[in-house]
């Protein structure tokens, strides 16, 4: 049994052709290095919108960082890709909607560059207490001016941390050393969390209206936009400073410039912006703001980090296997006992496909044995993708196969018991159709090997190593079928690989299920139906 590069590897071989890794803005040149040689790297520049959807066409991933619009249009142009890797946190630049529904994955790097947007906050904020980028340019004009320049210390002054997630809690960290008072409004946070951060949680209100510095850790979303407007600035001490190096839009920019621009408040430092560049912003002709250009991730560390992190998940994405960073598929870390059920369970959900039509009004999994014990999701993910890959024309992934459930009005459920009383782990799924009868397949893992065997069928005990072309044979047990059906089979020129008989009792209802190793057309099977007289004869083809 080949793993997910195994595979990939033989295909690359086959065809002479990689996998087209695009990459559409500026990474760290580790990201490359850490993608290997496995891939066609190709680079675009994202802001190019025709250069970017012609080349999506044959892409099976892209890297970008914010400036790149990977929207509905853009994976409506990309019909090979499957995971879309923003090396960085803020994803407000993808559409994670439409990427769900095209079953294409897409990963962050959700760590990668917190520190260095926590620091650029920071500096912001003793850049505007101290006008370190104003005395600067001044000195360099040939101009001495000491008291134009004289600031104010953090000393004992209110500073609100807007957002307590990781980024504000980096930043309360470090001002914990300045002797401020630090207040914070989230409304995620409890007030035990935000005290182990030494910060006393407060309204906006409050916020707005105590505060000598204002700096904004939220991502943007429809609640945050527009967050800090004309009403909070008027509750606002004259001497706030106030500090965006989150998203921009979460102040609001018109609010700001009459609030900078009538003095209502003393400052504003801003790395982001509503457009990104911010061209023609009146924004940016105040001599009370102090301007940087997206500059938060923007340092050595944070890019490698941000690079590596996602040219590991693209490496796993492309191989076929879950990764613990994807934002839109649920399983991400699974335990090493668990993993061999996984391509198990895919093939089962195929084989369970052939054995319902289809028609499922719910479909459960079970699991039973030692690997209960884990998280197991995961394998009901599998099951779902292998359900419905012959289903659908459409790209069947861990991402889009729960939508498709829910789409078609699939209920689906997962239950698990440490307890197995012929394996040490076996996996069933099964299908409740329209008419309220149930198809299942029952498989277990066996060995260092990881065979994959099916060990029930419907309810009927078999041991089938898993292939690639199944027969199902439903008739009345009589003698002479095997001899029927074999020959029928062998006039053909079809080779039965492996075959098991069930019954349930003598002349009731009998059951042979083979493997052969052609595919078996529709018209042999209507014509081994016929000899037979079986009650339900279906061929099932796996994708191994
Ligand atoms: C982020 O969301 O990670 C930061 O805003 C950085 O964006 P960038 O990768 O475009 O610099």
């Amino acid at each position: 049994m080949m793993c997910g590069w195994e595979s990939l590897f033989v295909w690359h071989s086959l065809f002479m052709t990689k996998p087209v890794v695009l990459i559409a803005e500026e990474l760290s040149p580790a990201t490359v290095e850490a993608l290997g040689p496995d891939f066609e790297i190709v680079n675009v520049d994202g802001t190019d919108r025709p250069a970017l959807l012609s080349a999506l066409g044959s892409a099976d991933a892209i890297l970008v960082r914010s400036a790149t619009q990977v929207d509905a249009e853009a994976i409506a142009a990309a019909p090979q890709l499957k995971v879309v890797a923003r090396a960085g946190v803020g994803l407000d630049n993808v559409d994670i909607k439409a990427a769900t529904a095209a079953g294409v994955m897409v990963v962050n790097a959700p760590t990668s560059n917190v520190i260095s947007a926590a620091e650029l906050a920071i500096g912001h904020i003793f850049s505007l207490a101290r006008f370190i980028p104003d005395a600067n340019a001044s000195l360099k004009n040939g101009e001495w001016k000491r008291s134009k320049y004289t600031g104010v210390e953090l000393y004992e002054k209110t500073i609100a941390i807007v957002g307590l997630g990781r980024i504000g809690t980096l930043v309360a960290q470090r001002l914990a050393n300045f002797g401020a008072n630090l207040i914070g409004y989230d409304p995620y946070v409890t007030p035990a969390r935000a005290e182990q951060i030494g910060v006393k949680l407060a309204s906006l209100e409050e916020v707005m209206q105590q505060a000598d510095f204002i700096t904004i850790h939220i991502p943007k979303t429809p609640e945050t936009t527009g967050l800090i407007g004309a009403k909070e600035f008027a509750m606002a001490k004259e001497n706030l400073r106030i500090v965006n190096c989150s998203r921009g839009g979460i102040i609001d920019e018109a609010a700001l410039y009459d609030a900078l621009s009538s003095k209502k408040i003393a400052g504003a430092g801003l790395d982001v912006f509503v457009n990104e560049p911010p061209k023609d912003s009146p924004l940016l002709t105040l001599d009370n703001i102090v301007v940087t250009p997206h500059l938060g991730a923007s340092t050595d560390e944070a890019q490698e980090k941000a690079g590596i992190s996602v040219a590991k998940s693209v490496r796993l994405a492309l191989a076929g296997d879950l990764v613990p960073d994807a934002v839109n598929v649920a399983g991400g870390n699974i335990d090493a006992s668990v993993k061999p059920g996984i391509s198990l369970m895919e093939r089962m959900g195929q084989v369970l496909f052939g054995l319902s039509g289809g028609n499922a009004s719910a479909i459960e999994v079970e699991v039973r044995g030692e690997i209960a014990a884990h998280d197991v999701s995961v394998l009901k993910l599998a099951g779902l993708k292998g359900f419905f890959q012959n289903a659908v024309t459409e790209q069947v992934s861990y991402v889009n196969a729960p939508l498709m459930a829910e789409q078609r009005g699939i209920e689906v459920r997962l239950s698990t018991d440490a307890n197995s009383d012929e394996y040490r782990n076996v996996t069933t799924i099964k299908a409740i159709l329209a008419d309220g009868s149930v198809a299942s397949v029952s498989g277990t893992v066996i060995g260092p090997k990881h065979l994959q065997k099916i060990v029930a069928i419907n309810g009927y005990q078999v041991e089938l190593a898993m292939a690639e072309h199944f027969v199902y044979m439903l008739y009345t047990d009589r003698p002479g079928i095997v001899a029927i059906y074999g020959k029928a089979f062998a006039d053909k020129g079809i080779n039965i690989a492996a075959m098991q008989i069930a019954r349930e009792q003598k002349g009731g209802k009998a059951l042979s299920v083979i493997t052969v190793d052609s595919k078996v057309s529709d018209e042999v099977l209507e014509q081994v139906r016929v000899a037979i007289e079986a009650e339900k004869l279906l061929a099932i083809d796996v994708n191994l």
